[in-house]
């Protein structure tokens, strides 16, 4: 099994070096081999950075000659309930990044720097999730007025250590800006002035540097960055946006999944941080086990649509590229939701007629743009997501079955109906779903969504199919296959299509909750000639990240790739049954 990792010519800069890497996966032996260092050099002279990739950099817009021009876009990570804000500052991820050994220097021009700008260097991309971004290794500058924050994560803790250093701006507003790499430290240097010396501390000693920008208040330009080794040392640029996995792997879930039942499509969620920066998660992701790729939460209205007059869609305009490059479809999650909506959505009042009617044409135009913008390019949308109220709370009797949140208190029900009428009017193409989790079980719950798709069906709403989320959380959720197929017949029934759309499987009883599971849902929507996906939470428990109730972050074991990127028995079974 041999996949190669290719890169497009990229037009700028040269192809230089090759690097085959050996992996060995659970036994298997992998070779990636990529030749994405464009452009290395040892010694004097320096690298042009922005002359590689910067086209998917949240925030910014390419200005002239080279330069990017840097957004205040408020990108920030709300708590579910909207409160909090924690800032989640873009990384140039489907782009270029440094490969660094030994004493190097990076050296970049900020001009037109009003009030704040602010530099990131990673030695390790962040992770990020709805309601939290993990900062791994990184060191962040942050300039405003006259002085320069400096804060280094070192990958164990999320308190940076932080230390203040004074500098004196320019009156033409240009910050000249020097960052030295030598052993263990960093040296500092603004307008050819040392500002500090800062212990390093791992982070940035990882071999590879990420880089990003922000604007803090007001939009600033990012004119030049330059990178260059000491004697010695090394850098070169890396353009992940020119990935390739070669494949389809003859023994992929989906290569499989094609020959048993064609059209089949095997999915995951996937997010572009280990997409891009983690081959050998890119190697089981983009290698033939799947044929569909879940925007996990690129799409999910906080990161997409930040602010009333701001969209940003180049993380999930990178995923969209990496899931065509590999032949692979996209399902769009998801354009109405209660959760992971921005503080200025949660803010929308929605007392008086007016305010109600603001709300729905704040919904309808974020419909028209997103499905807009990927008009073409999604095989099909989560148009609404969880609409029923949480299992807690869910109480048909004393009328809570709805989710209480923005888009019902404005619209009451009709949100649905109205949600799915503006999507179908902006992609005739895309496949419509609603998706809610719990209907794979007997009950309430299942009645009430049975209920609210029978009635949107009779009303010719166009919806088109239901997403069964299939998380399996704890033993009460175990899943009966019996039960599942018997709700898809069901839709099938009143003419709807059904999907497995984002399961996972504990595993704190073992594995053979997974290994029995998994396989079992899979061949019960296989089964089902109208149940058109079996699409997974995210491929490996590598990045499987959540929050515990006392805000610590915990890792998962839910996935079907472990967290050494092995597969797990469950992969074997589903194998198995596609024979
Ligand atoms: C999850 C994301 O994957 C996490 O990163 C985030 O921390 C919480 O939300 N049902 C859904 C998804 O429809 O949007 C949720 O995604 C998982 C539950």
């Amino acid at each position: 099994m041999i996949h190669m990792l290719i890169n497009r010519a990229h037009q700028h800069l040269l192809p230089v070096i090759l690097v085959a890497v050996l992996l060995i996966t659970g036994g298997v032996a992998l070779v990636l081999s990529h030749t994405n260092a464009n452009q290395t050099v040892a010694g004097p002279g320096s690298l042009d950075v922005l002359a590689g990739q910067w086209q998917y950099l949240p925030g910014s817009a390419a200005g002239d000659q080279e330069s990017l021009r840097i957004q205040p876009d408020n990108f920030s990570i709300v708590h579910q309930d909207g409160s909090g804000g924690q800032p989640n500052p873009p990384v140039n991820l489907f782009g270029t990044h440094l490969e660094t050994s030994g004493s190097w220097h990076v050296f970049a021009t900020l001009s037109d720097v009003q009030d704040s700008a602010a530099l990131q260097l990673y030695g390790q991309v962040p992770l990020i999730a709805d309601e939290f971004r993990v900062e791994r290794k990184s060191i962040r500058l942050s300039f405003a007025g006259s002085t320069l924050t400096a804060s280094r994560w070192n990958g164990t803790s999320q308190t940076p250590f932080t230390m203040s250093l004074p500098f004196s701006p320019a009156p033409d507003h240009t910050i000249n800006l020097a960052i030295a790499k030598a052993g263990k430290t960093l040296s500092i240097t603004i307008n050819g002035r040392l500002a500090g010396i800062m212990p390093e501390d791992g982070s940035l000693s990882t071999g590879t540097v990420w880089l990003g920008a922000d604007a803090i208040k007001t939009a600033w330009t990012l004119s030049s960055l330059q990178a260059s080794a000491d004697a010695g040392g090394h850098v070169g640029l890396v353009d992940a946006s020119a990935m390739h996995v070669n494949g389809p792997d003859a023994q992929g879930l989906q290569t499989l999944a094609s020959r048993k039942r064609p059209g089949f499509m095997v999915g995951a969620a996937m997010a572009l941080a280990p997409a891009v920066s983690d081959s050998q998660y890119a190697g089981v992701a983009f290698g033939g086990n799947f044929g569909s790729l879940t925007t996990e939460n690129a799409l999910k209205w906080q990161f997409v649509h930040p602010t009333p007059d701001t969209y940003d869609f180049h993380e999930a305009d990178a995923l969209v590229a990496l899931a065509q490059r590999h032949n692979m479809t996209v399902h769009g999650h998801t354009l109405v939701f209660g959760e992971a909506n921005p503080a200025w959505v949660q803010a929308l009042p929605t007392a008086t007629a007016s305010d109600k009617q603001h709300v729905q044409d704040v919904m309808t135009d974020h419909i028209k743009t997103v499905a807009g913008h990927y008009k073409g390019k999604m095989s099909s949308w989560d148009v609404v997501n969880e609409p029923l109220a949480d299992s807690e709370t869910f109480d048909p009797a004393a009328g809570q079955t709805f989710r209480n949140h923005i888009w019902y208190r404005a619209m009451g029900e009709g949100y649905i109906a109205t949600a799915f009428t503006a999507a179908r009017q902006t992609d005739p193409q895309a496949q419509l779903f609603m998706n809610e989790y719990g209907l794979e079980f007997d009950g309430e719950r299942w009645d009430a969504f049975f209920a609210l798709v029978s009635k949107l069906k009779a009303q010719g709403v166009p919806i088109d199919g239901v997403g069964f989320q299939s998380h399996v959380y704890e033993a009460g959720d175990k899943i009966d296959p019996a039960v599942l197929r018997a709700h898809i017949q069901k839709l099938a029934r009143i003419g709807l299509k059904s999907r497995i759309s984002e399961m996972d499987v504990y595993n704190d009883d073992g594995q053979a909750v997974q290994t029995q599971q998994f396989p079992a849902i899979f061949q019960a929507c296989l089964a089902e000639p109208t149940c058109v996906s079996w699409t997974t939470w995210g491929v490996s428990d590598r990045y499987d990240f959540w929050q515990d109730d006392d805000g610590s972050i915990q890792q998962g074991a839910d996935l079907l790739w472990d967290k050494r990127m092995r597969p797990t028995p469950a992969v074997d079974a589903i194998r198995q049954l596609l024979q």
